[in-house]
């Protein structure tokens, strides 16, 4: 029940924070539901409309890779593997940490930065080089695999349909204007924990913590 409705929640509160701190990017978004869905808010939202939202789409993967709702993703290996340099037995459980990788400097053009162009029309971008390599390997939302989220077409829509339903209509501000000293300081220490988890994650992962359990940067 958590799995199929916190993630998404979670996923949407983080992607209207981020479009109240970016109003270009929100901005860009409202044009895309006006493009692709036309101005009367009347009007219902199809699955071809969804499939058309690109720019919303690479926004709600930019939110994320920032704010990952799953940060980490576990395996057990069923066969020994050479991992990291070491020698790994069967049956080890190894924790990849997204969170630390979707961050890093090796896979991502300025890693720190909030911009979903990194996810739209990236074939066409020389900016984002990097990204065009690793993307595939260095992103990851759903898992991969025989395990990967089952939900995920479902997640998506929801939040497309969610966005495109309230952003089409309201226009959701960050109330700076009067609690500004208090989103400061909640902003501020955010950032320091994020950067603090993913500091603590970097470092741990390059531990070995006993011989069936590892953490994998
Ligand atoms: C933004 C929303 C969501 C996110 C970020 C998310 C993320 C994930 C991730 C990372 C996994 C593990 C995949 C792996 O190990 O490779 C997972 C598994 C799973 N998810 Fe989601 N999920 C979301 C929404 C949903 C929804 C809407 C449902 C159901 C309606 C759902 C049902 C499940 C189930 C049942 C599994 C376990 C699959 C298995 O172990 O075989 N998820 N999800």
């Amino acid at each position: 029940m958590g799995g199929g409705t916190d993630t998404t929640a979670n996923l949407f509160c983080f992607v209207a924070y981020y479009l109240g701190r970016y109003p270009e990017v929100k901005q860009r978004l409202r044009q895309e539901l006006d493009d692709v869905i036309g101005n009367d808010s009347t009007k219902q939202i199809t699955y071809k409309h969804i499939d058309e939202l690109r720019y919303c789409d690479a926004v709600i993967k930019e939110v994320y890779r920032l704010f990952p709702v799953a940060f980490s993703l576990g395996r057990v290996s069923t066969e020994k593997d050479e991992v990291g340099g070491y020698v790994w037995p069967e049956e080890t459980s190894y924790s990849i940490l997204y969170c630390a990788i979707m961050k890093s400097k090796d896979y991502w053009t300025d890693p720190e930065k909030f911009d979903p162009d990194r996810f739209y029309k990236i074939d066409e971008d020389d900016k984002y080089l990097l990204e065009r390599q690793y993307v595939k390997t260095a992103f990851s939302i759903f898992g991969g695999g025989i395990r990967a989220c089952p939900g995920r077409k479902l997640a998506m829509i929801e939040l497309k349909c969610l966005l495109a339903s309230i952003y089409r209509k309201y226009d959701i501000e960050m109330c700076y204007k009067k609690f500004w000293r208090l989103l400061i300081v909640f902003d501020t220490v955010n950032a320091w924990m994020s950067r603090y988890t993913d500091y603590i994650y970097g470092s741990l992962s390059k531990l070995i913590y006993s011989e069936h359990n590892t953490l994998l940067y």
